[in-house]
């Protein structure tokens, strides 16, 4: 008998676009007020409208014009976390790209941060969720770009921003042409993660690993073509940042009985649970549950297995990690 409760679990999410996390209407108000037309990447019943992949990505960065300041930065920050809280999500890591907060440029990506980080103090007092920040740079603006961003990443290394990635087109250029980024970053403190695996193959994982040295994957899922692969991301201990419902509408996988989370679980490899993009995808993180509980009859202590390890894996000190780890043992 399936577990209907599961979605009211709490939960740790490793792998959420702060900009991809904007709701629809947030983005739409941010327009009217700018008078700025974006009605052309919306549907007709409000949602975001996208074909495929590429188009994603440039409804993404369209939505991104407007939000144009750290203003409008610390109003998304308290709408993304007022909705992962009601989503019994306790703690939330999220991927803050300095492209679109100041352009690479330090000193305005600092009054972003500061901004941002303003919002998350205050969610935190109204809301009790715990938000970290992992620096992402975008792949298809390319390796120049992405130095800006390490350094930007690398200045503001610390307990609120700990981890650098990479998130963008994977078709685009390879990993191994971030490497000065990753290893500047690294030299910072920070800890690493990069997108492989949802749109490259298994090679693309491969790489993330070998040429970037990062300890987490954001997606990683077509790893599971490659049976020597999977057995070495068992073995190496790496965790995979998964992003079920994103995979299923970007079209990876038809639904969710057909995706390899549980195949990948079951051989091994530690797996997370995340949204990435939710109102794009239409998904929430209660969601991501209910349908992982129909497709492979997950519950109570299948979850409770998963956020250990993504607790695990999270970025975030000591300190932290205890305080929410006393959240998800006593709700
Ligand atoms: N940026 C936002 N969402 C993404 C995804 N699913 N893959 C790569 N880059 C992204
Ligand atoms: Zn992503």
């Amino acid at each position: 008998m399936p577990d209907r409760n599961v979605a009211d679990l709490p939960k740790v999410e490793l792998h959420l676009h702060h900009e991809g996390a904007a709701p629809p209407g947030f983005i739409r108000q941010l327009a009217h007020e700018k008078k700025v037309d974006l009605s052309g990447i919306f549907r007709p019943d409000g949602s975001y409208d996208f074909r495929d992949f590429a188009h994603f990505l440039s409804v993404y960065e369209a939505a991104c014009e407007v939000l144009t300041g750290p203003e409008e930065f610390r109003r998304l920050t308290l709408a993304v976390l007022e909705e992962s809280a009601a989503n019994d999500v306790v703690y939330s890591e999220t991927f803050l790209s300095p492209d679109f907060c100041g352009g690479g440029d330090v000193a305005a990506w600092r009054d972003y941060l500061a901004a941002i980080q303003d919002a998350a103090d205050e969610a935190e007092a109204k809301f009790g969720i715990t938000l970290r920040g992992v620096v992402t740079c975008v792949r298809h603006f390319g390796p120049e770009k992405a130095k800006a961003a390490a350094l930007c990443a690398a200045e503001t290394s610390g307990d609120w921003i700990t981890g650098f990635g990479m998130g963008g087109n994977e078709t685009v250029g390879m990993q191994g042409d971030f490497a000065w980024s990753f290893d500047c970053a690294r030299e910072a403190g920070l800890r690493l993660t990069t997108h492989a695996g949802e749109f490259g193959g298994p090679e693309s994982v491969r790489d993330a690993i070998r040429k970037l040295g990062v300890e987490r994957i954001g997606h990683g899922v077509r790893a599971v073509e490659d049976p020597d692969l999977v057995h070495e991301l068992a073995d190496r201990g790496i965790t995979l940042e998964v992003c079920p419902g994103s995979n299923v509408v970007l079209g990876l996988y038809p639904d969710f009985s057909s995706h390899p989370i549980a195949r990948l679980r079951d051989a091994g490899v530690r797996v997370t649970v995340s949204t990435d993009d939710p109102p794009f995808f239409h998904t929430t993180m209660r969601r991501e549950y209910e349908m992982l509980n129909r497709a492979f009859d997950w519950g109570a202590e299948d979850f409770a297995a998963l956020n250990a390890i993504a607790l695990d894996a999270a970025f975030c000190d000591e300190d932290t990690r205890e305080r929410v780890k006393t959240r998800l043992e006593k709700p």
